[in-house]
C-alpha cells in the first residue's frame, strides 16, 4: 500500500495540514495519509504543547476522514526523534508499504542538515510541496510538486489569528482545555492587562465553583472580558457603529465591553450567548445573569489591583447577589468620586 507521511508538531492541526493531505492523496495516488506528530523537533526550540493535547486535536480533526490515520510512533519513542530512525522503524513494522514523506519548501532548503540525508532518500520517496510555484535546487532526488497553499500557520493560530482555519471541534477542544489563551491575550493586550485578565479568569472560576456554575465558561469570560481594552477610539468606532450604535452615547472607556463581546464571537469563534452577554455588561454591571455578576465582581475585586479584597471576595463566594450589589455600590461611589 502507498502511504504518504505528513510529519509535524500539529500545535495545533489546522485546515492547511488537511489541505496538504487532500492534495497528497490526489497527486501521489496514495491510499492513506499518516499524520505523524513529532515529540520534539530537533531544529525547533519552542516548547511544544503536551503530546496528549496535540494528539487529541489531531484525532478530532481527522475523525471525518477514515483514510487519514494518526501515527504515534514518534510520540512513543523516548528522547529526540530523527526521521531516519522513524523511517527505519516504519520499514521494520510495515515491510509491504511504500512510503512518501512530505516536506515543505523550508525543509527542502535545509535538507542537508537532517540526519543521514542519503539514507533518508533511500528509505522513502521524499516529496516537497512547494507553495510558491518555483522549483528549488536540491542535491537530493526529491520530487517537487506545486500545491495551492492555504495561508495559515500554527504559530498564527497560537496568537489567536485565523481561528476560522481550525476544524470547529478543534477550536472547542482548545477552549475546553484552555490551550494558547495567554498567546491570544498577549497578541492584543499589554502585559499588565494580560496578567489582570488571567487573574480575573481565575477569580471568575473560583466564584463559579462556589455557585455550582460552569467553571470553564466563567474562566473564558474572565480571560476575554478586556480583550478590546487596548483598542483606540478610532479602532473601536467601526465595531460600535455596526454592533450597537445606540451605545455610542456612553463615554469611550465603557465601549470596550460592547466591542469585546462582538470580538469574542467574530474573531475568537466563541458563540456562547452567556459568555458574550457577561462580557458586554462587565463594565457597568448592567445584568444580573449569574455569569455577568461573577465577572463584574471578579473584575473589580482582582487581587492584582492591590487593595484589600479578601472580605468582599468571601462575600461574593457566599452570596452572589448580595456580593454583586455591594461591589456595584462601591463602584458607584468610586465613579462618583472620580467625577
Ligand atoms: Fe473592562
Ligand atoms: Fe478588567
Amino acid at each position: 500500500m502507498k502511504i504518504a507521511i505528513l510529519g509535524g508538531s500539529f500545535d495545533p492541526v489546522h485546515l492547511g495540514h488537511l489541505q496538504m493531505a487532500h492534495q497528497a492523496k490526489k497527486l501521489l495516488g496514495v491510499a492513506q495519509v499518516w499524520f505523524l506528530p513529532t515529540k520534539k523537533t530537533p531544529l525547533k526550540d519552542r516548547q511544544l504543547t503536551n503530546d496528549q493535547d496535540r494528539l487529541a486535536m489531531l484525532e478530532t480533526a481527522l475523525a471525518p476522514y477514515p483514510e487519514y490515520i494518526v501515527c504515534t510512533l514518534e510520540l512513543e519513542r523516548e528522547g529526540t526523534s530523527y526521521t531516519v530512525d522513524t523511517l527505519r522503524e516504519l520499514h521494520a513494522r510495515y515491510a509491504d508499504h511504500e512510503f512518501f514523506w512530505l516536506i515543505g519548501n523550508d525543509q527542502l532548503e535545509q535538507f542537508d542538515r537532517w540526519k543521514d540525508p542519503e539514507t533518508l532518500v533511500q528509505l522513502a520517496h521524499f516529496v516537497c510541496f512547494d507553495r510558491d510555484g518555483k522549483s528549488k535546487k536540491t542535491a537530493y532526488p526529491i520530487r517537487q510538486i506545486h500545491m495551492s497553499p492555504i495561508p495559515v500557520s500554527s504559530s498564527e493560530i497560537r496568537k489567536g489569528k485565523k481561528l476560522n482555519y481550525l476544524a470547529p471541534q478543534v477550536l472547542d477542544y482548545i477552549y475546553q482545555h484552555r490551550l494558547y489563551l495567554s498567546g491570544f491575550l498577549e497578541e492584543r493586550l499589554k502585559p499588565k492587562r494580560v496578567a489582570h485578565s488571567l487573574s480575573v479568569a481565575n477569580l471568575c472560576e473560583k466564584f463559579a465553583r462556589a455557585h455550582n456554575l460552569d467553571l470553564n465558561r466563567a474562566f473564558l469570560i474572565g480571560c476575554f472580558h478586556d480583550i478590546a481594552k487596548n483598542m483606540t477610539e478610532s479602532e473601536m468606532k467601526p465595531w460600535m457603529e455596526i454592533v450597537c450604535p445606540e451605545n455610542m452615547r456612553y463615554p469611550c472607556p465603557v465601549w470596550h465591553g460592547f466591542v469585546a463581546s462582538e470580538i469574542v464571537d467574530r474573531i475568537f469563534g466563541i458563540h456562547d450567548l452567556q459568555i458574550r452577554q457577561a462580557i458586554y455588561h462587565h463594565v457597568l454591571g448592567t445584568s444580573t445573569d449569574p455569569y455577568a455578576m461573577i465577572v463584574f465582581c471578579a473584575d473589580k475585586l482582582d487581587p492584582l489591583r492591590g487593595y484589600p479584597v479578601q472580605e468582599q471576595i468571601a462575600l461574593v463566594e457566599q452570596d452572589l447577589s448580595q456580593g454583586f450589589w455591594m461591589v456595584k455600590e462601591e463602584n458607584q461611589k468610586y465613579l462618583e468620586g472620580k467625577e
